[in-house]
C-alpha cells in the first residue's frame, strides 16, 4: 500500500490566511493540519508517501516532515502546477505509484475515534478496485454525495448536489488499485475545469469495482477547509485529547504502533524537542518519563 497525500490547491476558502502559506500547513489545536491525514494514511499501512504540493511550497513542507525517516517511512514530494482538481493526484504520482495499490487522503480533512482504525485497517487489507468512506452529515450539499438504490447498494456519486439524494458525504480518505491511473486519464474536466475524484469513483462504480464503508455516528471526520471547519477541528482536537488522555494526529506514535520506528528513535526525536510539551508526550509514548 502506497499513500498520496494531496496538499495542494489555493486555499481560496481561507483567504486571506492562507495567501502566504499552504492550508495543510496551519496550526490545528497543537499540530500542523497535515499530520491528521498523515496519520490517516500511515494507519491505512502507507509507509511510502507521496505528498504534492502547490508551487514553491515543497521547501516549507519539507522542513516540516523531512524524508519520512524519522518515522521509519519514506517521504517523497511532486508539485501541482495548479488547482487542476483532486483527480490529478494519480496522474502527477504515475511514477511514484507504478501498479501499487494506494490511499488518497485530502490534506485537510480529519479523521478519528470510534471504529475508525479497524474500519480502515480492514479495508485496507481488503479493498479490490476502489473503496469510499461514507459519513452521514447535516450539510450533504457541501460535499460528494452518495445516491443508494432500493437494495442499499450506490447508485451514483453527485458532486455538490443542490437536492442531494441522501445524507452521505464521500469523505477524502479513498483507497485505488493499480488500474486508477489509467481511469484518471480517461477522465474530462467538469463545468467547474477540475478533474473530479467524484468521476473517478463513479467510473470504478460502472464497472462495479467501487466498494463503500459507511462510517458509523461515533466516528469523526471533519473537512477543515473553511474557517469554522478549522476552529471546530482545533477544540475538536482539544477536547478529544482531554477525554482520551492520548494525542491523535502523532505521526510518532503511528510509526511506532506500526513498528517502523523504535524506542530509540523516539527518543531521538523527543530529544529535538527539548523539554517541551510534545517531546514530554513522545517520552511517555515509550514509557521513559
Ligand atoms: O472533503 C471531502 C470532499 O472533498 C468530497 O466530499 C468531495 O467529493 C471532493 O470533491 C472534495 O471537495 P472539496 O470542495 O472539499 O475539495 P477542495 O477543493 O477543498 O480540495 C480538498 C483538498 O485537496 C484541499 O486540501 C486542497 C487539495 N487540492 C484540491 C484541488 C482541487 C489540491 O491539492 N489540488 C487540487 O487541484
Amino acid at each position: 500500500m502506497k499513500g498520496i497525500l494531496l496538499a495542494g490547491g489555493l486555499g481560496e476558502r481561507l483567504f486571506p490566511i492562507t495567501r502566504a502559506t499552504s492550508k495543510q500547513l496551519l496550526p490545528v489545536y497543537d499540530k500542523p493540519m497535515i499530520f491528521y491525514p498523515l496519520c490517516a494514511l500511515m494507519q491505512a499501512g502507507a509507509r511510502e508517501v507521496l505528498i504534492i504540493v502547490r508551487p514553491t511550497e515543497e521547501d516549507r513542507f519539507r522542513s516540516l516532515l523531512s524524508d519520512g525517516s524519522q518515522w521509519g517511512m519514506d517521504i517523497s514530494y511532486a508539485i501541482q502546477p495548479n488547482p487542476n482538481g483532486i483527480a490529478e493526484a494519480p496522474l502527477i504520482g504515475a511514477d511514484f505509484l507504478g501498479d501499487a495499490q494506494f490511499a488518497l487522503a485530502l490534506g485537510d480533512n480529519i479523521f478519528c475515534g470510534g471504529d475508525f482504525d479497524a474500519r480502515l485497517a480492514t479495508a485496507a487489507t481488503t479493498s479490490t478496485g476502489a473503496t469510499i468512506f461514507l459519513k452521514r452529515v447535516e450539510e450533504p450539499g457541501r460535499y460528494g454525495v452518495v445516491e443508494f438504490a432500493a437494495d442499499e447498494r450506490p447508485r451514483r456519486i453527485v458532486e455538490k448536489p443542490e437536492n442531494p439524494p441522501s445524507d452521505y458525504a464521500v469523505t477524502g480518505l479513498y483507497i485505488y488499485d493499480g488500474d486508477a491511473v489509467s481511469m484518471a486519464r480517461g477522465l474530462k474536466p467538469s463545468a467547474r475545469g477540475e478533474l473530479e475524484i467524484t468521476d473517478l469513483n463513479n467510473a470504478y462504480l460502472a464497472r462495479e469495482r467501487l466498494s463503500v464503508v459507511r462510517l458509523s455516528d461515533d466516528d469523526a471526520w471533519l473537512d477543515m477547509g473553511t474557517p469554522e471547519g478549522l476552529l471546530e477541528a482545533s477544540q475538536f482536537v482539544a477536547s478529544e485529547q482531554q477525554r482520551r488522555g492520548e494525542r491523535i494526529g502523532v505521526p510518532e506514535h503511528i510509526g511506532l504502533r506500526n513498528g517502523w520506528v523504535d524506542a530509540s528513535g523516539i527518543e531521538r526525536l523527543a530529544a529535538s524537542y527539548g523539554d517541551n510539551d510534545y517531546g514530554r508526550y513522545l517520552r511517555r509514548l515509550i514509557g521513559d518519563v
